[in-house]
């Protein structure tokens, strides 16, 4: 980690770059890490229990996806009060424990923030729903209408059907751009926005050091919710919702950020899928500290695909000198070795290219084993969304329970009995030991933190570029074909890591071997 923890004298040291351009991020999905409690489900205290892993593996901050108290009908990002946790995951208690001990080790806690909706079970939605003249009416959207009718032509996620549902009782229809159960706040309303810089300044108070905000792109609304265009009728709104208003409301809650010492930052899930609309959301250093980039995880594998995205990435983020993200795999995506078709040896490549690019990485819990999606079978469905494949719980050992302590609330991934912290561990040679070497290498880099990035010339289905910074250099090679390639370069290099483990420490042979990614050490005579 670097730079002081929050509430230390020194928190903003002018020429150190802020943690959050600097370390690197793993996203925990606190349902599927660790059990505690043994009723099958992760919680905080199976968050502490593991945090030596965490440690070993060399991650600097950690996120968490909601631990609030919530119904679940959206797996927790349907919240029901911000300022509790929810008792599956444990108490107040138990996450000032974990945050106590997360910052002993020197790592730092992000906490995810749900600014978009609540859940229908919120104190705040049911006073609202409770009768026109509830002072909190105005919280959310309400529109009148007929039962037939709802106001636009809005479609919601998960549902496919309208943004909107009648209610009966109230005769008027409220907005949600997901699940009926995550009714839309209305941030027009100076009481919601106070409501939610509240909710920040309760956490920030007790330590975090920042936030994952959820699809903040879409809480500033046109007031008259016009029809979507007929061009995008059908399509989702979450990917195209994109309005000025929402950039006064992300500097109020910068503003709120400010407030505390120790740089407290957060990252904003802008689901829109071009960094060039992306950018903006960074304001002049006074909106979103970071924003996710999604499009790696929606590309295929493929070197001209890769080449193109970074360059348009960060041509899109220095026009408004803003600091890129990069990330394979989350909580609502399959799992990037299993859309690379499953090949381990792509997973070990990807994460080469992850953990070298210029910017903030983050992982998501599972990926340093290699993990695939687990096959979950209709009856075990859990989400709305279809996207519990990319949920199933973490193998901490080989044995059938894998360290449950009871069967866990979704099937395993494929091979846990080999693809597990445990076993991987014990083997120099696995996919968790490529990933700790590659954070320890990154660690040791200025050029990988925050060096530049250039295209190195390379043959059809290579990547390969050097970073540079202060003398510090390397050169970074992924061959993303399944056949070997061939890269000499104009001067002698030393293999510092392979996604193979292969030459490590000796001179640069010039080959790639088929979905080989290598970082090399430039040694000029
Ligand atoms: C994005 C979150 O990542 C996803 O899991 C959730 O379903 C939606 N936002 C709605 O909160």
């Amino acid at each position: 980690m670097t730079g002081p923890h929050p509430g230390e004298p020194g928190a903003a040291n002018p020429g150190t770059p802020p943690w959050w351009r600097t370390d690197v991020v793993y996203q925990l999905y606190p349902r599927s890490f660790a059990d505690a409690s043994g009723d099958g489900v992760g919680d905080l205290e199976g968050i502490r229990a593991h945090l030596d892993h965490l440690s070993w593996l060399g991650v600097d901050a950690l996120w968490l996806s909601p631990i609030y108290p919530s119904p679940m009908a959206d797996a927790g990002y349907d919240v029901s009060d911000h300022r509790d946790v929810d008792p599956v995951f444990g108490d107040l208690e138990t996450f000032d424990r974990l945050l106590a001990e997360v910052h002993a080790r020197g790592m730092r806690l992000m906490l995810d923030w749900v600014p978009n909706h609540t859940s229908d079970q919120h104190p705040w939605f049911l006073d609202s729903r409770s009768s026109r003249d509830s002072p909190r009416r105005s919280w959310y959207l309400w529109r009148n209408g007929t039962p037939d009718a709802p106001p636009n032509n809005w479609l919601a996620q998960f549902t496919g059907g309208p943004a909107w549902t009648w209610d009966e009782r109230t005769g008027q229809w409220y907005l949600h751009l997901f699940l009926p159960e995550q009714p839309d706040l209305d941030w027009s309303e100076p009481a919601v926005r106070e409501a939610m810089h509240e909710v920040l300044r309760f956490w920030l108070r007790r330590g975090v050091d920042g936030f994952r905000a959820d699809v903040v792109h879409l809480i500033g609304k046109d007031p008259a919710l016009p029809d979507h265009p007929p061009e995008l009728v059908g399509t989702n709104i979450v990917h195209s919702h994109d309005l000025p208003v929402t950039h006064e409301l992300l500097r109020g809650i910068r503003a709120v950020l400010d407030e505390f010492p120790g740089d407290r930052a957060m990252v904003g899930e802008v689901n829109l899928r071009s960094p060039a609309l992306v950018a903006p959301y960074h304001g002049v250093g006074d909106e979103l500290h970071l924003a996710f980039n999604f499009l790696p995880m929606l590309g295929p594998w493929d070197a001209d695909f890769w080449r193109s995205t970074i360059s348009d990435t960060l041509a899109a983020l220095s026009a408004v000198e803003a600091w890129p993200t990069w990330v394979l795999s989350n909580h609502d995506n399959p799992r990037h070795r299993t859309r690379y078709g499953g090949s381990e040896e792509r997973a070990r490549a990807a994460a080469v290219l992850l953990l070298t690019l210029p910017g903030t990485p983050f992982l998501y819990a599972g990926e340093e084993l290699g993990l695939e999606d687990a096959v979950v079978s209709p009856e075990q469905r859990v989400d709305p969304g279809g996207r519990d494949g990319c949920r199933a719980p973490v193998p901490w050992t080989p044995d059938a329970g894998h360290g449950w302590p009871t069967q866990p609330w979704l099937p395993f991934p494929p091979d846990a009995a080999a693809r597990n912290a445990a076993t991987q561990r014990a083997d120099p040679t696995s996919v968790l030991h490529l990933y700790r070497r590659l954070l320890s290498a990154r660690r040791g880099s200025p050029a990988l933190h925050r060096g530049s990035w250039t295209a190195v010339p390379a043959p059809d289905g290579v990547l390969a570029y050097e970073r540079r910074a202060d003398g510090d250099r390397r050169v970074v090679a992924v061959n993303f074909r399944d056949a070997p390639a061939d890269l000499p370069l104009a001067e002698p290099a030393t293999v510092q890591v392979a996604s193979t483990g292969r030459d490590e420490g000796a001179a640069w042979s010039g080959t790639l071997l088929p979905s080989e990614a290598v970082v090399l050490v430039p040694t000029p005579t």
